[in-house]
């Protein structure tokens, strides 16, 4: 078969037409190599091959003017340009096409060899960790849970844990005061008359919380964690307070760590105590963390005040109960060998992240 090449023969077309003719073969020979997306090839296209608009479909009106005998010749040299552009964008177009897949691969292509990016994982706080061991150890005990409420009124906070308005125990907590009545709560001990007015004994409850004290050194923030515990039934007394004791800090701290009651104060218990571990460092045998004493401080506890029974309805002469409380970043500082409270606050994730478990 003749190639389009080869076909065309219209040279041998009448003047005027033969000059069109050759223009227009001229114009797609010189740009058709300058495209380089098919889309802009296809416009070029339309400009010479356009059924109706296009430069060759133009060439057709001449024919009118053209000698009726030599109207056929003349139709004839049209079509052969005809043919011979259709296959000359043909093949133009196949070549592009050719260039854009193999361009649009190469930018497509993935290199298996390039070194993964490092996934990162999230820590959890160290106050969490804390939060999830002790709830841990004391659901095994079979407590239950119970968050209570960050703004409370003044009755919760102090009035019914029998410290009144003008007690002098109220100065042991700077209480950040919203109104007359209410205020950020400073301690966790708030949520025992909460629970004591909702249920009957038995009691038995942890109550996890941010707590709020006007206090910021190395060791206080004014925004703090506290975990409350809770247990009233009857016949309870403080050797159930030491037992339950005793199984916490060997779970928190470690096997053959022993507890201290201290004496102590607080309005809602009584008799008070400080609770003291033996250190867990240095075995008792003093070093830096027990500042030499061989014990360490970790909590707040007692019996719990026939008072505070009282306020809440239950009768103090058929049951009793013990309560402690005690602050969970002193004792993710003492876990962790922290010694500075700010820095649990901080939110810098190269601290975070040192705490995996
Ligand atoms: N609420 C006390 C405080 O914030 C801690 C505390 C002490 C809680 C003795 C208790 C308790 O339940 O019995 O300092």
């Amino acid at each position: 078969m003749a190639t389009p090449e080869e076909k065309l023969s219209f040279a041998a077309a009448p003047g005027s037409v033969r000059e069109r003719l050759l223009a227009i073969r001229e114009e797609v020979e010189k740009k058709i190599g300058t495209y380089e997306s098919s889309k802009s090839l296809y416009e070029f296209r339309k400009v010479i091959l356009d059924n109706r608009k296009g430069r060759i479909a133009e060439l057709m009106q001449i024919i009118r003017e053209v000698p009726k005998e030599d109207r056929p010749a003349v139709g004839k040299f049209i079509n052969e340009l005809k043919e011979w552009a259709t296959v000359r964008f043909q093949e133009t177009d196949e070549r592009i096409r050719k260039q854009e897949l193999l361009k649009k691969n190469a930018a497509e292509d993935i290199d298996v060899t390039l070194p993964a990016e490092e996934t990162k994982f999230a820590a959890l706080h160290p106050d969490t960790l804390v939060i999830n061991e002790l709830i841990d150890v004391f659901a095994g005990m079979g407590f239950e849970i119970y968050e209570g409420r960050e703004i409370e009124n003044d009755y919760y906070n102090f009035t019914a844990l029998n410290t009144p308005k003008d007690h002098p125990a109220r100065d042991m907590q700077d209480t950040f005061y919203l109104s007359e009545e209410f205020l950020l709560r400073t301690q966790t001990s708030a949520g025992q008359i909460h629970v004591m007015e909702a249920k009957k004994p038995p009691i038995k409850v942890l109550s996890p919380g941010k707590v709020f004290r006007s206090d910021d050194d190395a060791t206080h923030s004014p925004m703090f964690t506290q975990m409350e515990g809770l247990v009233v039934d009857r016949g309870i007394s403080v050797c159930d307070l030491q037992g339950m004791l005793d199984t916490f800090s060997e779970k928190i701290f470690g096997k053959g760590v022993k507890t201290r009651l201290r004496p102590s104060y607080f309005p809602f218990t009584e008799p008070s105590v400080e609770v003291d571990v033996s250190c867990f460092a240095c075995g008792g045998k003093g070093c830096k963390l027990c500042k030499g004493t061989g014990w360490i401080e970790v909590l707040g506890a007692g019996i719990v005040n026939r008072h505070v029974l009282e306020n809440c309805g239950i009768d103090p002469e058929e049951y009793s109960g013990f309560a402690f409380g005690m602050g969970v970043e002193r004792i993710a500082m003492l876990k962790y060998g922290i010694n500075n409270i700010k820095a649990l606050f901080e939110s810098d994730t190269r601290f975070a992240s040192q705490f995996r478990d």
